[in-house]
């Protein structure tokens, strides 16, 4: 076939161009790459505050034991806007608007880093929903390899509901990939349930102990040791042959191990004590790890929270202490957590500030104190820049306060103080003027206080003067900057009556996140406006 005739200054030469400059971008990009990552040496026990990718991208490579990822779902919109991030909200808007494709390389791009940052030995644990996960499994099929697929892990996550038209929907997914056919895998038994217990092991000898009656032959001849006759029973004239040797049943009988039925001619058999047994090595399919409810004891608010005892699971599965874990959407540190209390070192990356306030507070109570944090807003600028989700989420934190719920949400209160649980209103803006103040009184009236903090960026003389009109009514308005908060973080707690500064973490309550305070159109409205 003859060669297509290349006309001079047409397409072809352009394309040929434009893919040169394309190799040439990519090459620079992977050099700096390159330039960027970390060296050898991984940090440990500390949060990155940074999209996964940005923080995936520099880390070193083959340092990581084991990966657990819960990334938004596909079809959890909802949840997506209700922690206002900027990734988050534009993620709302635009980022799956595309379809499942654009979800999909999103998390293509991530697992390829979670990919190279894993150790040979290491595995991955990538949570998904039923909307997502047979695209998702055939995108770890590419990166990780056919051979390296482990489970597909089904967590019953609900006790069910009513669907229309079909099953209720109550599992989620949990793809488990390894880098390699050496992965780190330590088995993890189950307790037997009970009726099992009462169909094997109904025998309890005199110390109480439970045992079950083995049968010692197995089927078929042997020509060896165990083909023998022992004690005058010969195994081959039944067609089958001894399970153990005849020394080695010599030995069981001497440890008072067999039980010779009072029949003359019975056969023997082994007694096997249920306290000698692992348990039942643990399935893919998990109907025994409840979610996190309204009442559970580990419940911090956080949406999608995730229950200890399923990280527990994963971690003792696929690593021994020492390892290294990485969440890299760790939302409020479960698995991060969990990987401290089981003596792994850790590292989390979120991309909210509330994730990160909110997981060093959770590390600080199981004596986690020297965690390192990069990337939380530090500047006037960064904080300006928040979205108002999440600055009001930073200044209940810096205050060690407590957010407000809906309803006192509704009155003007943004959350309440530490200790004095006095009314805090946050405005995310300059030159915060007279009638703010004015309305808070009422507030404050009403949530029946008598003094209260106003933060902002600055206030303008008609706040001052108004706040000095209502002291004279009994009622103290405290006009706090984020510069306070910023730099003199210490005076403004005595502000607020907390005297020595800020309190110990180990001994602050816990933050409870009220996911209902804002409806998604309330964050999206208020998104649209700041842009
Ligand atoms: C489903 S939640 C994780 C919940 C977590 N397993 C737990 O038990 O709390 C997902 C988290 O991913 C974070 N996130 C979303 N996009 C991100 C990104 N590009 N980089 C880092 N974190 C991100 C969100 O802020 C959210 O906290």
């Amino acid at each position: 076939m003859p060669a297509s005739p290349v006309r001079k200054g047409t397409a072809a030469p352009a394309a040929e161009k434009a893919a040169v400059g394309q190799a040439r971008a990519r090459r620079v990009v992977k050099e700096s790459l390159e330039q960027l990552r970390l060296g050898p040496v991984v940090a440990t026990d500390v949060l990155y505050c940074e999209d996964n990718l940005k923080q995936l991208a520099i880390m070193p490579a083959d340092g990581i034991d084991l990966v657990y990822l819960d990334p938004p779902f596909f079809s959890n919109r909802f949840y997506e806007v209700i922690w206002g991030d900027e990734a988050e909200v534009r993620s709302f808007e635009d980022r799956w608007a595309g379809g499942i494709q654009v979800y999909i390389e999103w998390m293509r791009d991530r697992l390829m880093e979670v990919h190279r940052v894993l150790k040979p030995t290491g595995s991955v644990y990538l949570h998904c929903d039923p909307h997502a996960s047979h695209y998702l499994k055939l995108m770890m099929d590419d990166i990780f390899g056919q051979s390296n697929f482990r489970n597909e892990i089904i967590w019953k996550r609900s006790h069910g509901h009513n669907s229309a038209r079909r099953f209720g929907a109550s599992h989620d997914t949990i793809l488990f990939y390894s880098k390699s056919a050496q992965n780190t895998w330590v088995p993890v038994f189950h307790n037997y349930d009970e009726s099992y217990l009462d169909k094997h092991y109904g025998h309890v000898d005199a110390d109480g102990r439970r045992y079950k009656h083995e049968n010692p032959t197995g089927a078929g001849v042997s020509h060896g040791e165990t083909g023998k006759p022992w004690r005058g029973i010969d195994p081959t004239a039944k067609g089958r042959h001894w399970a153990r040797t005849p020394r080695d049943l010599e030995e069981l009988d001497r440890r008072g191990l067999i039980y010779w039925p009072k029949t003359p001619g019975s056969w023997p058999y082994i007694k096997v004590y249920l306290d000698s047994m692992q348990g039942v090595p643990a399935q893919d399919v998990w109907i025994d790890i409840d979610p996190i409810n309204m009442i559970a004891r580990e419940r911090l608010g956080y949406p999608t929270q995730k229950p200890e005892l399923l990280l527990q699971r994963i971690i003792t599965a696929s690593s021994n202490e020492g390892d290294i874990v990485l969440d890299p959407f760790c939302g409020c540190g479960t698995t991060i957590s969990v990987a401290h209390q089981l003596r792994r070192r850790w590292i989390g990356i979120d991309i909210s500030p509330t994730a990160c306030n909110l997981m060093v507070r959770r590390l600080a109570k199981i004596g986690a104190v020297d965690v390192q944090v990069h990337g939380m807003p530090t500047t006037l600028e960064e904080l300006q820049k928040l979205k108002p989700f999440e600055f009001q989420n930073w200044v209940i934190d810096r205050l060690n306060g407590q957010q407000a719920n809906r309803k006192t949400g509704d009155m003007g209160i943004d959350g309440w103080t530490f200790f004095l649980h006095d009314p805090v209103q946050i405005k995310q803006s300059e030159a915060v003027g007279r009638n703010v103040v004015d309305n808070f009184e009422t507030a404050i009236e009403r949530a029946g206080k008598k003094s209260g903090a106003v933060v902002a960026f600055s206030f303008g003389r008609g706040a001052h003067e108004e706040a000095a009109r209502v002291r004279k009514n009994g009622i103290k308005i405290h006009l706090l900057t984020v510069t306070d908060l910023l730099e003199r973080g210490d005076w403004a707690m005595k502000q607020l009556g907390i005297t020595g500064g800020k309190p110990d973490l180990t001994i602050a309550p816990m933050p409870q996140f009220d996911a209902s305070r804002h409806s998604s159109h309330e964050l999206i409205a208020s998104d649209l406006r700041g842009a």
